[in-house]
Order: structure tokens, then C-alpha cells, then sequence
């Protein structure tokens, strides 16, 4: 069977964010995960539907799990996978984001993954180029992949997201997990509330129609999902909190906390971690309230689907 022949799942050719994405687009792609998520954990975990496609990992930062996990799921679905490193690129003698996408695009790639610090970076990239875009990140503003990665752990463990109350901790300013996450949530029916800092949050935070707290006791009260995030200091331009320890005794996750939580709440973070600033190790490392390594698991599984997705629109 080739991906041609499959039932499409997304309308556009790119992913860019979940803003343009719609219910049952994500709900398709939730689903078509669960398929990857049972090859992932059987003992042959190939398939061929990538054969003879050409995927490019363009990351202009740092990335573990991300970049990991679309070279993984790109070669467990038969494609070509080259990852170009920015460090040893012409980049760094200062060809220009167009100038880099376009000598890659004249390679003729079928998938263009791309990571960069400004936003935008991979919706500019797609008017360019002739192959599909996967946005894995684009400054502050969207990180589709982990939101779905996010959701479908969500779903997995609570059975969908109506009811369900998320509340998305820390440096919400600068994340771009948290932009898509609260869009994400929000399409699919979930309650989303902020807590943090009031130097963290965005000044027009309140149009994303989500609840605001500035104090974890009332933000954490009563609900399912404790999202934390990591204070971005390579996106601040100057000091937003005053000292890691004062922000862990104010908005760090440790067992109090939690506790204002429901006694069955969940803890998740997208990583990388920062313990004893964000979260306390033992709230990270405790399987009965940390879904982290589950999220990673997610994390393949979906970029999977997206592949799939992706190529059932190609000739
Ligand atoms: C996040 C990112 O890069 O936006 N990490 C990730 O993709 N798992 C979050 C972060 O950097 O804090």
C-alpha cells in the first residue's frame, strides 16, 4: 500500500501549528498515533511508507527529544533522514535562513523539519520551499508536535479531555509549548489555566480565553493535569524572576503544591528539566504522578502519524 492510496487525515500540505487545525485533524492524527505507538512497541518496528522519501532535520537550536525523535521516526518509517547541524553549516558563515533553505531545497527533500529561534521562521519557510514543513518549534509561538505528543499521552491516560482541568505552570511567556497546548486543549473542550509570575505571563494572555492565577494554591486547586514548563532564560532579555531559589519556593512543583492539586493529578513537562527550579526531583522521578518518559514515548509515536499525514497528500 502506498501513502497515496490512504485516507487523508490533514488538509494542509505543512504543519505549522495547531492554530488551522481542527477537531477531528487532530482527533485523526491522535488515532493514526495509537497505530505507531503499538509498532514502537512490538520487536520489528519498521515500516515502509517513507520508502525512498527524503526527511531534512533543520534545527537552528538546541534540541534532545525533538530532533531524536523525528530522525527515529523518520528511519522506523523507511525514509532517508539527514540531519543538518547548524554548527557545521554554511550557516555559521552567515548564508541567511532563505539562502540555507534553498540550497537544501534544490536536494529535493519530500519533508523539511525545521527548529529556529524567531517565530514565524517555519510558515516563511514553507512559501519558499517545495516540500511539506513540520514546525518543531518556532520561537515563542508554536510547537505543534509536542502539543499533540502532550494530548495524546492526556488522552491515553484519562480517555479524552472534556471535564478535564490543565493548569500550564511557569514561564508561559516565553513558551511556545505553552501557546500550543492551550490551543490544542482548548479546541479539543479541556479547561486550561495559567499560573505564574505576573512577569511571565504574556500581557494579553487573558485573549486565549483561559482562567489566569499568579498564585499555585488556587491554580492547582481541584485540577486533573500539572503541566510544568522551564524558565526560558535563553529567550529573556533580562532578569524576570528574582533568583531560581526564590522562584522554586514560590512556583516549583514540589509535594505541597501538588497537593492542591486532585489526589489523582498527573504531572507532565516537555523537558529538558531544570530540578529544584521548575520541579522537585522526587515529584519528576515518582511513576505514579510523572507522565515525563511517557511524553517521550508520545513523542515518536506522534511525529509518526505526522509523517504519515504528511504523506498521504504527495504524489
Ligand atoms: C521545549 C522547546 O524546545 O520548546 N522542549 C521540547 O521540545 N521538548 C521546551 C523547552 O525548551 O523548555
Amino acid at each position: 500500500m502506498t501513502s497515496a492510496t490512504l485516507e487523508p487525515i490533514l488538509k494542509s500540505s505543512h504543519l505549522l501549528g495547531i492554530e488551522g487545525l481542527c477537531a477531528s485533524e487532530v482527533t485523526a492524527l491522535l488515532d493514526l498515533a495509537e497505530t505507531y505507538v503499538a509498532l514502537n512497541r512490538g520487536g520489528e518496528k519498521k515500516t515502509a511508507l517513507l520508502k525512498g522519501r527524503t526527511l531534512i532535520n533543520l534545527f537552528f537550536e538546541a534540541s534532545t527529544r525533538t530532533q531524536s525523535s523525528f530522525e527515529l521516526a523518520g528511519k522506523r518509517m523507511g525514509a532517508d533522514v539527514l540531519n543538518m547541524s547548524v554548527k557545521t553549516s554554511s550557516v555559521s558563515k552567515g548564508e541567511t535562513l532563505i539562502d540555507t533553505a534553498s540550497t537544501l531545497n534544490a536536494m529535493r527533500p519530500d519533508i523539511l523539519v525545521v527548529r529556529h529561534h524567531d517565530s514565524g521562521a517555519a510558515e516563511l519557510l514553507s512559501r519558499k520551499l517545495d516540500c511539506s514543513v513540520v514546525n518543531a518549534g518556532d520561537g515563542s509561538h508554536e510547537h505543534p508536535t509536542q502539543a499533540l505528543l502532550d494530548a495524546l499521552t492526556i488522552r491515553r491516560r484519562l480517555g479524552g479531555f472534556e471535564n478535564l482541568t490543565v493548569a500550564i505552570c511557569g514561564d508561559i511567556l516565553h513558551s511556545r509549548v505553552a501557546r500550543s497546548n492551550i490551543r490544542l486543549l482548548s479546541l479539543m473542550g479541556a479547561r486550561v489555566r495559567l499560573v505564574a509570575p505576573a512577569t511571565l505571563l504574556p500581557c494579553d494572555a487573558a485573549r486565549f480565553g483561559v482562567e489566569i492565577f499568579t498564585d499555585m494554591k488556587a491554580g492547582l486547586a481541584g485540577v486533573d493535569i500539572v503541566m510544568m514548563l522551564r524558565l526560558q532564560l535563553e529567550r529573556m532579555t533580562g532578569a524576570f524572576v528574582p533568583s531560581s531559589r526564590e522562584y522554586f519556593r514560590f512556583y516549583g512543583l514540589d509535594r505541597e503544591k501538588l497537593g492542591y492539586a486532585r489526589p489523582s493529578a498527573l504531572v507532565m513537562h516537555p523537558g529538558p528539566m531544570n530540578r529544584g527550579v521548575e520541579i522537585a526531583s522526587d515529584i519528576a522521578d515518582d511513576l505514579d504522578v510523572s507522565l515525563i518518559s511517557e511524553q517521550v514515548e508520545m513523542g515518536v509515536a506522534i511525529r509518526m502519524a505526522v509523517l504519515d499525514a504528511l504523506a498521504r497528500g504527495m504524489a
